[in-house]
């Protein structure tokens, strides 16, 4: 969308703590799930702190091109009025998906059991992303896929009605994949499966459920079993969107490091499949207490007071990977920052994110006098004990939010200043971002 045109550069500023209490945005993830299926009942539901950035209304524009009506009210509300399973138009011109990876890969499984053709366009990050993972059973199912050379955007999608329903094992750990087979079931007749040998995120069996899909998870000896009978009748639903933990992630690394630092981030989603960066920044000696615990639309939720501290270096369990898959670059920064070497191994999947994650930030940290190493499945990172990095540096963004945001923080204890090259794609999922950070630097003066 819109950030592709114009680089943003921004030199980080020094603050001498940082401190105050934010509320962060609302999950990127249930955001867009929460739009498909509203889009998907009969009905109007309601959706309350949707993340309102640029991946979540490529997904709202996409719904709307597809036949749903999407309004946002003064009250910041949202009102879906949806089309039914199995109702979705066939849109007139392409469905433009900017840098979002979970727009595309979950609206694909949309298409691909509607009696309907879309094609997929996005910006040359999204581009250069990998496609097959979702092809490959959604062809199973039925539909045909016309893609660009290795499996890449563009692509078009003719869905097959009625599709097949699949058994299928996911050969990757990614919830992206799972969601897009379990939403191409909704309008496939018969029982989906979707076996998780290595558990993801589960908002959309969380929210599936919740809006009446008939839905069953158990675990069988390859793993989660999550079964999925169509065709489904959704019901409208009225939605609190919980805040966004990969959002948090950045001031829960920011207060840990910057010396002083006492923040309280409110409204923190910690669906256990999301909470892996809390767990370990606990291993490395992080200081955060959980406040107010509470369930929030179906997910659990609490308050987060974040003050700094010393933190070691650890490896870092690979069983965290899929739970904080999002939240590695944050991670690194915590670890440049820490006593000894950080090691974060098997999460090669970081390769084929918004960017290529590991080279990105091993050439980020060491432009800012960070050392580090190179491995294919992930970096060993070696931290200043606490000290200053160096700094001085620039970043190279590679139209990746998490990379801008993630050194953003690096460049915030630092002996000479950060400039990260391009700070326009942050916009994709956490537009506040640098307001909130002046907000938490002047808090802190
Ligand atoms: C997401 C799943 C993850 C994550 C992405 C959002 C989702 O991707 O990295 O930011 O909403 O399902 P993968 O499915 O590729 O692991």
């Amino acid at each position: 969308m819109a950030h592709s045109s114009s680089p943003a550069p921004f030199t980080v500023p020094s603050p001498a703590r940082l401190a105050g209490r934010i509320r962060v945005p609302g999950d990127k993830s249930i955001s867009h799930r929460s739009l498909m299926l509203s889009a998907l009942a009969v009905g109007e539901s309601r959706v309350e702190g949707l993340l309102e950035g640029e991946d979540v209304l490529a997904t709202a524009a996409a719904m709307r091109a597809m036949g749903a009506t999407i309004e946002r009210g003064d009250d910041a509300i949202w009102r879906i009025h949806g089309v039914g399973v199995g109702g979705l138009l066939q849109p007139r011109q392409a469905l433009e998906m900017g840098n979002s990876g979970t727009s595309t890969r979950l609206l694909m499984g949309l298409v691909a059991s509607h009696p309907i053709t879309a094609t997929f366009t996005g910006d040359a990050s999204l581009s250069s992303r990998p496609m097959a993972r979702v092809t490959v059973p959604l062809a199973q199912m039925g539909a045909s896929i016309e893609a660009s050379p290795g499996t890449k955007l563009p692509l078009m999608v003719r869905g097959a009605c009625p599709a097949v329903p699949i058994e299928y094992e996911l050969p990757v750990a990614s919830a992206q994949v799972k969601s897009a087979v379990l939403l191409a079931a909704l309008n496939t007749p018969g029982i989906t499966r979707v076996i998780e040998p290595v558990p993801t995120r589960d908002h959309s069996e969380r929210m599936l459920a919740g809006f009446g899909a008939q839905l069953t998870v158990e675990q069988g000896p390859r793993g989660r079993v999550i079964s999925l009978t169509g065709e489904a009748e959704l019901k409208p639903q009225s939605i609190v969107v919980p805040g966004d933990p990969s959002s948090a992630a950045f001031w829960m690394v920011g207060a840990s490091i910057v010396p002083g630092s006492d923040v309280l981030i409110e409204n923190v989603g910690l669906n256990p499949t999301r909470a892996g960066l809390l767990t370990a920044l606990r291993m490395m000696g992080a200081d955060i207490t959980e406040l107010d615990a509470r369930v929030v639309g179906g997910e659990p939720v609490a308050d987060l007071r974040v003050r700094h501290a010393t933190l070691a270096g650890i490896v870092v369990p690979h069983d965290l990977a899929p739970s904080m898959i999002d939240e590695y670059p944050a991670l690194f920064v915590a670890a440049a920052f820490a006593e000894g070497a950080t090691v974060a191994r098997g999460a090669e999947e970081l390769r084929v994110k918004e960017s290529d994650r590991i080279a990105a930030m091993r050439a980020a940290l060491s432009a800012n006098g960070v050392a580090t190493d190179e491995h294919e499945d992930g970096l060993t990172v070696y931290g200043s004990g606490g000290e200053k990095i160096a700094g001085g540096g620039t970043v190279a963004t590679k139209l990746d939010h998490r990379i801008a945001m993630s050194m953003t923080v690096a460049g915030l204890h630092a002996r000479d200043a950060v400039t990260i090259d391009d700070v326009a794609p942050v916009a994709t999922s956490y537009p506040a971002f640098y307001q909130q950070l002046a907000q938490l630097s002047e808090d802190g003066a």
